[in-house]
């Protein structure tokens, strides 16, 4: 039985922070409760407009993470010169929209093809590890293939959103169709947005799935259980969705 990990998002500390322009709370300090509860690695997102990571949370993680920064980042010069100056162990890069309140959908490789491969090819041939957060779509896994990425991120808010039965198991099958068909490619997967203690557990239970990433639900269960519990209790429901199947 392979593994899935968890990485967990510590953006919305930031978020908090920021809403009242104060020192805290402190993403550092949040990483470190994280790693300690059973973090595999800490994903920050920082974005055009700074609306929560800064570029200054993303230099003191990098001295602090003592497992593994996933640096989600909009393919832009602006953010590949901080990715290749910072160095995280990997990077996934998202579409951003200002106006948006969080990543509304994935990538489309198929249409901005050559500059996400140039991208990638920067960053890879820089060390670092480049995934790409796409929908679960046949086509834009081939994409990804061709930008010679060796992991996706399969977006899971359609999953997440889904308002009756039929549109969530539909919305499993695709991601799951698309997790197997990424594979037989030899790309790794990883999967994320809108994932909770409530929803997560099928999409947990793919084979397939290397890991999770988790920001929003985590963050807001640590205002009531403290973040320690939110992320201990969340890696026990996953590794036992995991395993149950
Ligand atoms: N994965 C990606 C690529 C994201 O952009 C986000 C949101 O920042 C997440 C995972 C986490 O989503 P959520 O906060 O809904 O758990």
């Amino acid at each position: 039985m392979n593994s899935v990990y968890l990485g967990v998002n510590i953006d919305h500390i930031a978020t908090l922070r920021n809403v009242r322009r104060e020192k805290y709370p402190d993403p550092v300090h949040a990483a470190g409760v994280a790693e300690k509860a059973g973090a595999d690695s800490i994903t920050i997102h920082l974005r055009e407009d700074r609306r929560h990571i800064l570029e200054n949370d993303l230099y003191l993680l990098r001295q602090t993470l003592q497992t593994r920064m996933n640096l989600e980042i909009a393919v832009s010069d602006e953010m590949l010169k901080i990715a290749l100056n910072a160095k995280p162990e990997s990077v996934c890069f998202v579409p951003e929209k200002r106006e948006e309140l969080t990543t509304e959908g994935g990538l489309d490789i198929k249409k901005n093809f050559i500059k996400i491969k140039k991208a990638t090819e920067i960053l890879t041939s820089s060390g670092i590890t480049v995934s790409l957060f796409i929908d679960a779509d046949r086509e834009q896994i081939n994409a990804a293939k061709e930008c010679s990425v060796s992991f996706i991120e399969l977006h899971t808010g359609h999953y997440a959103n889904a308002q009756t039965k039929k549109e969530k198991e539909d919305a499993l099958k695709k991601i799951a169709i698309g997790a197997s068909y990424a594979s037989e490619l030899n790309i790794s997967v990883n999967a994320g947005h809108g994932l909770t203690y409530h929803n997560v557990n099928q999409i947990a239970a793919l084979p397939e799935i290397y890991e999770l990433n988790i920001g929003h639900a985590i963050i807001a269960r640590a205002l009531f259980d403290g973040l320690q519990k939110a992320v201990s209790d969340m890696k026990t429901i996953i590794r036992a969705s995991r395993e149950s199947h």
